[in-house]
C-alpha cells in the first residue's frame, strides 16, 4: 500500500500497517472503509495530568481511570506519544474521506467540542457525543474533587443519506470495566475488547471493513475478528505495532498455543457464546 511503511496481512481479513496514519489514509481511496473507528491520542490536558500524577510514575493507570494491574509490571508507565491537537486538523478530513459510514473518535470530555468542530469543518455530520462509563475507575486519591469516571467518543456520519445504526433508540452510554480479565496491559491506554465489540455491533455490520488509524495494541482488530468484521489498523510506534501483531495473531491462529486463562477471559468479555465456545473447543483438542 503506502511506500516506506510496513504492511502485514494477517489472514484474509486483517491488514496492519506500521506508519503514520495521515500518510496511509492519504493513499487510500475515498469511501474505502465501511467505518473508521479510532482511538487517537488524548488531548494535551490529559497528557499533562498524566505526566504530573504521582511524579509521572504510574500516571497512565491512575489518571485515566485505571487501577494499576497485576499484569502491569511491564507496562509503559507514561504516555509516550504526542497529544492529539497537532494531528486532529490533518487526520479528520482524511478519516471523513475514507469512511462511507460512521466515524468514531475517542476523546476526553474536553475533546468533544474540538472534535465536533473538526468533523464539521471536514463536512461530515456530527451526530452525538457518547460516553464510556467506567465502574472500576479509581477514586480521586488527593480528595480535592471528583474523580474521572468516563471517557467520551464522538460519532459522526460520513455516508450518503440518513445515518443508520443497529442500536435503535438506545442511548449512547456504554458501561464497561477498564480492567476486565482479558486486559493485556502492555499499552497505557488499551481499550476493553468488550467495549469495542459493543460499538462494532451498534455501528457496523458483519463483513464490514473497519479502519482504525490509531491501532495501538490492536484491540479494535481483536474485536473485529470476534465480531466478524474485516480490519485495517495503522500504528506508528514499532513496539505497539509488534504487540498488536502478537495479540491479533494469537486470536487468529486456530492451531497456535492456547492459554486457558486468556481464552476464558475473551469468552467472558464477549456477549455471544459462539467465539468463546470455539476458543474453549481449541483448549479441549
Ligand atoms: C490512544 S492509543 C490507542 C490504544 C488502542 N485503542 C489500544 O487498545 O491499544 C493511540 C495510539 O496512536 C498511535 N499514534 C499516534 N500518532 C499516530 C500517527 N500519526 N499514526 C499512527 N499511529 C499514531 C500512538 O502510538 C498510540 O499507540
Amino acid at each position: 500500500m503506502t511506500i516506506g511503511h510496513e504492511t502485514v496481512s494477517l489472514g484474509e481479513h486483517v491488514t496492519i500497517i506500521r506508519g503514520d496514519c495521515c500518510a496511509v489514509l492519504r493513499d487510500m481511496g475515498a469511501d474505502s472503509a465501511d467505518a473508521v473507528i479510532g482511538d487517537p491520542p488524548y488531548e494535551s490536558n490529559m497528557h499533562k495530568a498524566k505526566a504530573g500524577a504521582r511524579g509521572g510514575k504510574v500516571a497512565s493507570d491512575l489518571e485515566v481511570g485505571r487501577t494499576p494491574r497485576r499484569n502491569a509490571r511491564n507496562a509503559l508507565k507514561t504516555l509516550d506519544f504526542s497529544s492529539v491537537e497537532s494531528i486532529r486538523p490533518k487526520v479528520t478530513p482524511l478519516m471523513v474521506k475514507v469512511s462511507r459510514g460512521w466515524l468514531i473518535a475517542f476523546c476526553t470530555p474536553e475533546g468533544v467540542a474540538p472534535w465536533r468542530d473538526a468533523i464539521e469543518d471536514a463536512e461530515a455530520k456530527y451526530k452525538r457525543a457518547c460516553a464510556w462509563v467506567k465502574p472500576d475507575a479509581p477514586p480521586q486519591f488527593n480528595g480535592q474533587g471528583p474523580a474521572m469516571g468516563v471517557e467520551m467518543f464522538v460519532a459522526a456520519w460520513c455516508g450518503k443519506g440518513h445515518s443508520r445504526w443497529n442500536g435503535g433508540g438506545k442511548r449512547g452510554v456504554y458501561t464497561c470495566l477498564t480492567n476486565a480479565p482479558d486486559r493485556d496491559g502492555r499499552h497505557p491506554t488499551e481499550k476493553p475488547v468488550a467495549l469495542m465489540r459493543e460499538i462494532l455491533r451498534d455501528f457496523t455490520n458483519p463483513g464490514d471493513m473497519v479502519l482504525d488509524p490509531f491501532m495501538g495494541s490492536g484491540t479494535t482488530g481483536i474485536a473485529c475478528i470476534l465480531e466478524g468484521r474485516r480490519f485495517v489498523g495503522v500504528e506508528s510506534d514499532p513496539k505497539y505495532f509488534a504487540i498488536a501483531r502478537e495479540r491479533i495473531e494469537w486470536i487468529l491462529d486456530p492451531a497456535g498455543p492456547v492459554d486457558r486463562r486468556r481464552a476464558r477471559s475473551v469468552w467472558r468479555a464477549g456477549s455471544g457464546a459462539a467465539d468463546g465456545d470455539d476458543l474453549l473447543a481449541r483448549l479441549d483438542t
